[in-house]
């Protein structure tokens, strides 16, 4: 829901722009630490979901880490204040050159994504005459039940290192001098909802720990990744996601847990519904078997629609009048640049003011200046 007062102001601005509730931030941040602190949990925010700075400064004053997944990352994670020894870094394409920066950073660990990457880290770290902390990511073969794009666990997907190559990875591991073995990293996927998911992946952890620790190498750190779902069908009712029952099911189901510190990298969870793009309707365009209500946001602001097929929920929010069903379409010239299909908003007209919620997570970040469209501006509801 966005408070009157905040539409008041959003009529003066120019759209479209991205709107971010910080009390919603703050509030969704201080549940989820509350629930990951207390059971000793670790937590590394994941800078792709959003990185915008004032974000970036709120999730870092609260006590959080960084996740990331490119030297770029790491750089503005260390720029943004992010203590070093609180950053990872994954990522299946790591170059020399950030892998150097990393280094040279000296992070928490790297996430490794294979047998070739551990080489190439090695062999950097002994030029630069550092030891480097690496984690292992492992491909534990579970399908999470989520878009087959934002899959990243099966067997068939690019990410982790499975098990077939394990006693490959323990010989390189017994050899590579300037590694120290972390701990082990699993992500599976994003936008899961499905507790089940997670119990199937505590087990798996649990298993590939043994394995590692029968061939006498220590797990002291265990990374679930992140991958936590939001409501986008109801933001107003769910705002906040439901951590207790996510932390409980990792507390309940995660045997190896003992003795050792567990990380998570929740990206969408905390931030996606504390943001919305705002956009107004430049005109309604009535076809024969269709009413288009064509917005000034488009797909190069919010590509999630276009790209995963998302529903986001949407909204007339300076409308009274009836409910009637729209097409909402943004001006790119693409016939995927639609937010929504059927969707229902109240009776609508040219200049009224739509709010595509949930909005937080992968939007902002993922724009893009197709059509030469300028990237949208932000306010935060704090200084409006
Ligand atoms: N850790 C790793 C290694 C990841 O690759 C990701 C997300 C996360 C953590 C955070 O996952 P989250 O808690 O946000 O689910 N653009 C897509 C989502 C891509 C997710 C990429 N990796 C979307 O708009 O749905």
């Amino acid at each position: 829901m966005i408070r009157r007062k905040y539409i008041d102001a959003f009529r003066k601005l120019e759209t479209p722009f991205y709107f971010y509730d910080m009390d919603l931030l703050v509030r969704t941040l201080q549940e989820y630490s509350s629930e990951l602190s207390k059971r000793g949990y670790k937590a590394h925010y994941a800078l792709k979901a959003n990185a915008d700075p004032r974000i970036l400064s709120m999730v870092r004053s609260m006590g959080f880490g960084a996740d990331c997944v490119s030297g770029n990352e790491v750089r503005l994670a260390v720029e943004s204040g992010f203590p070093s020894d609180k950053i990872v870094y994954a990522g299946v394409g790591k170059t020399d050159k950030e892998i150097i920066y990393a280094l040279k950073a000296d992070i928490f660990c790297f996430n490794c994504e294979s047998l070739p990457e551990l080489e190439v880290i090695d062999a950097l770290a002994g030029k630069c005459r550092k030891k480097a902390r690496v984690s292992l990511r492992i491909n534990p073969d579970i399908d999470a039940h989520t878009h087959s794009y934002i899959s990243t666990g099966r067997k068939e997907d690019k990410f982790g290192i499975s098990e077939y190559a394990f006693d490959e990875v323990f010989a390189l591991l017994e050899k590579s001098a300037n590694i120290e073995f972390a701990g082990l990293h699993f992500h599976v996927g994003s936008q899961i909802t499905d507790m089940n998911v997670f119990r199937e992946l505590c087990s798996k952890v649990d298993n590939v720990v043994g394995l590692f620790e029968n061939r006498g190498f220590q797990v002291q750190n265990i990374n679930m990744g992140g991958g936590l779902g939001v409501d986008y069908e109801n933001p107003e009712i769910f705002p906040v996601p439901d951590f207790r029952e996510y932390f409980s099911t990792i507390a309940r189901n995660l045997r190896s847990a003992k003795g050792r510190t567990v990380h998570f990298e929740p990206g969408r969870a905390l931030v996606a519904q504390c943001g919305h793009l705002i956009s107004r309707v430049l005109y309604v365009k009535h076809g024969q078997t269709r009413n288009f209500a064509v917005i000034d946001a488009g797909m190069n602001d919010l590509i999630r629609p276009a790209l995963y097929g998302a529903s986001h929920k949407i909204e007339n929010i300076t409308s009274t009048g009836d409910y009637l069903e729209y097409d909402v379409v943004g001006p790119v010239c693409e016939s995927s640049d639609r937010f929504g299909s059927s969707v229902s908003l109240r009776e609508t007209d040219r200049g009224d003011i739509i709010a595509i919620h949930s909005a937080g997570a992968y939007g902002q970040v993922m724009a893009m200046r197709y059509n030469q469209r300028k990237i949208a501006e932000t306010y935060y509801s704090d200084l409006i």
